[in-house]
Protein backbone atom coordinates (compact mmCIF):
# COMPACT_ATOMS: atom_id res chain seq x y z
CA UNK A 1 0.00 0.00 0.00
CA UNK A 2 2.92 2.90 1.03
CA UNK A 3 5.05 1.63 -1.89
CA UNK A 4 1.86 1.64 -4.32
CA UNK A 5 1.09 4.99 -3.20
CA UNK A 6 4.35 6.50 -3.28
CA UNK A 7 4.91 5.18 -7.07
CA UNK A 8 1.58 6.57 -7.91
CA UNK A 9 2.96 10.13 -6.45
CA UNK A 10 6.26 9.63 -8.17
CA UNK A 11 4.39 8.96 -11.43
CA UNK A 12 1.84 12.06 -10.70
CA UNK A 13 4.84 13.85 -10.35
CA UNK A 14 7.09 12.53 -13.72
CA UNK A 15 3.75 12.99 -15.63
CA UNK A 16 3.27 16.93 -14.67
CA UNK A 17 7.19 17.40 -14.94
CA UNK A 18 8.04 17.49 -11.63
CA UNK A 19 11.26 15.66 -11.48
CA UNK A 20 11.87 13.68 -8.46
CA UNK A 21 15.58 14.17 -7.22
CA UNK A 22 17.53 14.32 -3.83
CA UNK A 23 17.25 10.36 -4.77
CA UNK A 24 19.26 7.51 -2.95
CA UNK A 25 22.81 6.66 -4.54
CA UNK A 26 21.06 3.60 -6.34
CA UNK A 27 18.51 5.71 -8.30
CA UNK A 28 21.18 8.10 -9.40
CA UNK A 29 23.24 6.04 -10.21
CA UNK A 30 20.80 3.82 -12.17
CA UNK A 31 19.73 7.25 -13.62
CA UNK A 32 23.42 7.85 -14.98
CA UNK A 33 22.85 11.69 -14.04
CA UNK A 34 23.54 13.93 -10.87
CA UNK A 35 21.28 16.70 -10.30
CA UNK A 36 23.44 19.53 -8.48
CA UNK A 37 22.32 23.41 -7.13
CA UNK A 38 23.99 26.10 -7.36
CA UNK A 39 23.71 29.87 -6.99
CA UNK A 40 25.50 30.84 -10.05
CA UNK A 41 26.24 34.46 -8.35
CA UNK A 42 29.05 33.94 -6.42
CA UNK A 43 32.55 35.01 -7.78
CA UNK A 44 34.83 33.05 -7.74
CA UNK A 45 33.16 29.83 -7.12
CA UNK A 46 30.02 29.63 -9.05
CA UNK A 47 29.04 32.49 -11.43
CA UNK A 48 27.80 32.62 -14.63
CA UNK A 49 30.70 34.11 -17.84
CA UNK A 50 29.93 34.60 -20.95
CA UNK A 51 26.34 32.74 -20.52
CA UNK A 52 28.35 29.63 -18.90
CA UNK A 53 28.01 28.06 -15.61
CA UNK A 54 31.13 27.98 -14.06
CA UNK A 55 34.13 28.99 -11.02
CA UNK A 56 35.49 26.80 -8.77
CA UNK A 57 32.47 24.61 -7.29
CA UNK A 58 31.01 24.14 -10.69
CA UNK A 59 34.21 22.56 -12.51
CA UNK A 60 35.01 20.61 -8.82
CA UNK A 61 31.95 19.25 -8.93
CA UNK A 62 32.49 18.25 -12.65
CA UNK A 63 35.21 16.78 -11.58
CA UNK A 64 33.71 14.74 -8.63
CA UNK A 65 31.01 13.55 -10.56
CA UNK A 66 33.09 12.23 -13.35
CA UNK A 67 34.77 10.18 -10.92
CA UNK A 68 31.30 9.29 -9.79
CA UNK A 69 30.75 8.15 -13.72
CA UNK A 70 27.60 10.38 -13.47
CA UNK A 71 26.99 13.26 -16.15
CA UNK A 72 26.05 16.45 -14.34
CA UNK A 73 22.65 18.25 -14.17
CA UNK A 74 23.16 21.81 -12.86
CA UNK A 75 19.99 24.19 -11.47
CA UNK A 76 20.93 27.29 -10.25
CA UNK A 77 18.44 29.25 -7.88
CA UNK A 78 18.47 32.51 -5.32
CA UNK A 79 20.66 31.12 -2.55
CA UNK A 80 17.75 31.40 0.00
CA UNK A 81 16.14 28.75 -1.99
CA UNK A 82 19.21 26.36 -2.53
CA UNK A 83 19.35 23.86 0.48
CA UNK A 84 15.32 24.44 1.28
CA UNK A 85 15.02 22.79 -2.28
CA UNK A 86 16.94 19.45 -0.70
CA UNK A 87 13.92 18.80 1.53
CA UNK A 88 11.77 19.34 -1.62
CA UNK A 89 13.10 16.89 -3.54
CA UNK A 90 14.42 19.58 -6.40
CA UNK A 91 17.96 18.32 -6.55
CA UNK A 92 19.88 15.73 -5.69
CA UNK A 93 22.90 17.98 -4.23
CA UNK A 94 24.04 21.44 -3.24
CA UNK A 95 26.66 23.10 -3.78
CA UNK A 96 27.11 27.03 -3.37
CA UNK A 97 29.48 28.25 -0.50
CA UNK A 98 27.74 27.03 2.30
CA UNK A 99 29.80 27.17 6.06
CA UNK A 100 28.94 24.45 7.80
CA UNK A 101 26.87 25.81 10.89
CA UNK A 102 25.19 23.07 13.13
CA UNK A 103 21.84 25.05 12.22
CA UNK A 104 22.13 24.12 8.58
CA UNK A 105 23.25 20.46 9.86
CA UNK A 106 20.15 20.09 11.24
CA UNK A 107 18.67 20.42 8.04
CA UNK A 108 21.08 19.10 5.87
CA UNK A 109 23.51 15.95 5.32
CA UNK A 110 26.69 18.11 4.79
CA UNK A 111 29.34 16.70 2.64
CA UNK A 112 33.31 16.71 3.50
CA UNK A 113 34.84 20.18 3.57
CA UNK A 114 36.14 21.80 -0.33
CA UNK A 115 37.71 24.44 1.07
CA UNK A 116 37.87 26.23 4.13
CA UNK A 117 37.95 30.27 4.20
CA UNK A 118 35.75 33.04 6.27
CA UNK A 119 34.36 36.12 5.93
CA UNK A 120 36.17 39.31 5.72
CA UNK A 121 35.98 42.98 6.15
CA UNK A 122 35.82 44.95 2.78
CA UNK A 123 35.67 49.14 3.10
CA UNK A 124 36.70 52.16 1.59
CA UNK A 125 37.85 53.49 4.44
CA UNK A 126 41.11 52.65 6.00
CA UNK A 127 40.10 53.65 9.51
CA UNK A 128 37.07 50.20 8.63
CA UNK A 129 39.37 47.23 9.44
CA UNK A 130 39.25 45.05 12.34
CA UNK A 131 35.78 43.77 13.85
CA UNK A 132 36.08 46.82 16.69
CA UNK A 133 35.84 49.26 13.64
CA UNK A 134 32.59 47.97 12.68
CA UNK A 135 30.95 49.28 15.96
CA UNK A 136 28.61 52.10 15.07
CA UNK A 137 28.87 51.44 10.92
CA UNK A 138 26.51 50.37 8.12
CA UNK A 139 27.71 46.69 6.70
CA UNK A 140 25.81 45.25 3.98
CA UNK A 141 25.54 41.34 3.52
CA UNK A 142 24.36 38.74 1.65
CA UNK A 143 20.70 37.62 3.19
CA UNK A 144 20.90 34.03 4.68
CA UNK A 145 24.87 34.10 4.83
CA UNK A 146 27.03 33.38 7.90
CA UNK A 147 28.31 36.74 7.49
CA UNK A 148 24.89 37.90 8.32
CA UNK A 149 25.52 35.34 11.40
CA UNK A 150 28.44 36.49 12.75
CA UNK A 151 27.76 40.38 11.82
CA UNK A 152 24.32 39.77 14.28
CA UNK A 153 26.19 38.23 16.75
CA UNK A 154 28.83 40.59 16.92
CA UNK A 155 25.96 42.96 17.53
CA UNK A 156 27.75 46.36 17.34
CA UNK A 157 27.11 47.62 13.72
CA UNK A 158 24.54 50.60 13.81
CA UNK A 159 22.68 48.40 11.08
CA UNK A 160 23.11 45.51 8.96
CA UNK A 161 21.59 45.75 5.32
CA UNK A 162 20.64 42.31 3.76
CA UNK A 163 20.64 41.77 -0.07
CA UNK A 164 19.22 39.21 -2.20
CA UNK A 165 23.05 38.50 -4.10
CA UNK A 166 26.28 39.20 -2.62
CA UNK A 167 27.09 41.78 -5.90
CA UNK A 168 24.04 43.55 -4.78
CA UNK A 169 25.76 43.99 -1.31
CA UNK A 170 29.26 44.81 -3.26
CA UNK A 171 27.28 47.40 -5.07
CA UNK A 172 25.92 48.88 -2.01
CA UNK A 173 29.38 49.34 -0.85
CA UNK A 174 31.37 50.69 -4.14
CA UNK A 175 28.30 53.09 -4.18
CA UNK A 176 28.93 54.21 -0.90
CA UNK A 177 25.51 53.71 0.60
CA UNK A 178 27.51 51.32 3.15
CA UNK A 179 30.20 52.01 5.13
CA UNK A 180 31.70 47.80 4.94
CA UNK A 181 31.01 44.50 3.44
CA UNK A 182 31.51 41.18 4.72
CA UNK A 183 32.10 37.92 2.45
CA UNK A 184 34.16 35.50 1.62
CA UNK A 185 38.24 36.01 1.89
CA UNK A 186 38.45 34.32 -1.70
CA UNK A 187 35.69 37.18 -3.10
CA UNK A 188 37.29 39.75 -1.81
CA UNK A 189 40.61 38.95 -2.95
CA UNK A 190 39.42 38.42 -6.79
CA UNK A 191 37.32 41.99 -6.31
CA UNK A 192 40.25 43.61 -4.75
CA UNK A 193 42.35 42.52 -8.18
CA UNK A 194 39.99 42.73 -10.73
CA UNK A 195 38.36 46.19 -9.61
CA UNK A 196 41.15 48.47 -8.99
CA UNK A 197 39.02 51.19 -9.80
CA UNK A 198 36.39 50.82 -6.86
CA UNK A 199 39.74 52.08 -4.31
CA UNK A 200 38.30 49.06 -1.50
CA UNK A 201 40.38 47.56 1.04
CA UNK A 202 40.19 44.18 2.82
CA UNK A 203 40.20 44.10 6.56
CA UNK A 204 40.27 41.52 8.86
CA UNK A 205 39.17 37.91 8.72
CA UNK A 206 36.17 38.02 10.74
CA UNK A 207 35.46 33.99 11.23
CA UNK A 208 36.63 31.26 9.86
CA UNK A 209 34.27 28.56 8.27
CA UNK A 210 34.58 24.94 6.46
CA UNK A 211 33.08 25.04 3.12
CA UNK A 212 30.80 22.16 2.00
CA UNK A 213 28.34 20.86 -0.20
CA UNK A 214 25.02 19.17 0.93
CA UNK A 215 22.62 16.28 0.18
CA UNK A 216 19.24 15.97 1.17
CA UNK A 217 19.16 15.41 5.47
CA UNK A 218 20.05 11.33 5.79
CA UNK A 219 21.37 10.94 2.47
CA UNK A 220 24.61 9.64 3.50
CA UNK A 221 24.71 7.12 0.29
CA UNK A 222 25.02 10.00 -2.05
CA UNK A 223 27.50 11.99 0.52
CA UNK A 224 29.87 9.13 0.84
CA UNK A 225 29.81 8.30 -2.85
CA UNK A 226 30.66 12.38 -3.22
CA UNK A 227 32.93 12.01 -0.26
CA UNK A 228 35.33 9.38 -2.05
CA UNK A 229 35.12 10.63 -5.36
CA UNK A 230 36.11 14.71 -3.85
CA UNK A 231 39.00 12.61 -1.79
CA UNK A 232 39.95 10.88 -4.93
CA UNK A 233 40.30 14.12 -6.70
CA UNK A 234 42.17 15.56 -3.85
CA UNK A 235 44.80 12.60 -3.84
CA UNK A 236 45.54 12.88 -7.70
CA UNK A 237 46.20 16.28 -8.11
CA UNK A 238 43.55 17.27 -9.86
CA UNK A 239 42.01 19.46 -7.20
CA UNK A 240 45.06 21.17 -6.29
CA UNK A 241 45.96 22.08 -10.31
CA UNK A 242 41.82 23.17 -10.22
CA UNK A 243 42.38 25.82 -7.17
CA UNK A 244 45.77 27.03 -7.95
CA UNK A 245 44.47 28.10 -11.24
CA UNK A 246 41.38 29.94 -9.46
CA UNK A 247 43.12 30.56 -6.23
CA UNK A 248 46.78 30.93 -6.64
CA UNK A 249 47.09 28.19 -4.00
CA UNK A 250 45.37 25.38 -2.52
CA UNK A 251 42.44 26.07 -0.58
CA UNK A 252 41.57 22.71 0.74
CA UNK A 253 41.21 22.55 4.33
CA UNK A 254 44.52 21.68 5.85
N1 LIG B 1 30.06 31.09 3.09
C1 LIG B 1 28.88 31.87 3.31
C2 LIG B 1 27.82 31.03 3.98
O1 LIG B 1 28.07 29.95 4.32
C3 LIG B 1 28.34 32.49 2.06
C4 LIG B 1 27.88 31.59 0.99
C5 LIG B 1 27.34 32.37 -0.15
N2 LIG B 1 27.12 31.54 -1.28
C6 LIG B 1 26.57 32.00 -2.41
N3 LIG B 1 26.43 31.16 -3.39
N4 LIG B 1 26.18 33.24 -2.50
O2 LIG B 1 26.72 31.45 4.18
Amino acid sequence: MRTSFKLLIATLALAAGVSISARPLDAVTKSGKLVAATEGAFTPFNYVDKGKLTGFEVELTELVAKKMGLALEWKTVGFDALLAGLGQDRWDMVIASHGITDERAKAVTFMAPHYCSGGMIVSKDAAIRTAKNLAGKTVAVQTGTTYLENITKLGTAKEVKNFPSDADARSALAAGRVDAWVTDRFTVLETLKKNPGLKLQSGDLLFTERIAAAAAKGNTGLADAWNKALAATMADGSYAALSKKYFGEDVRCK
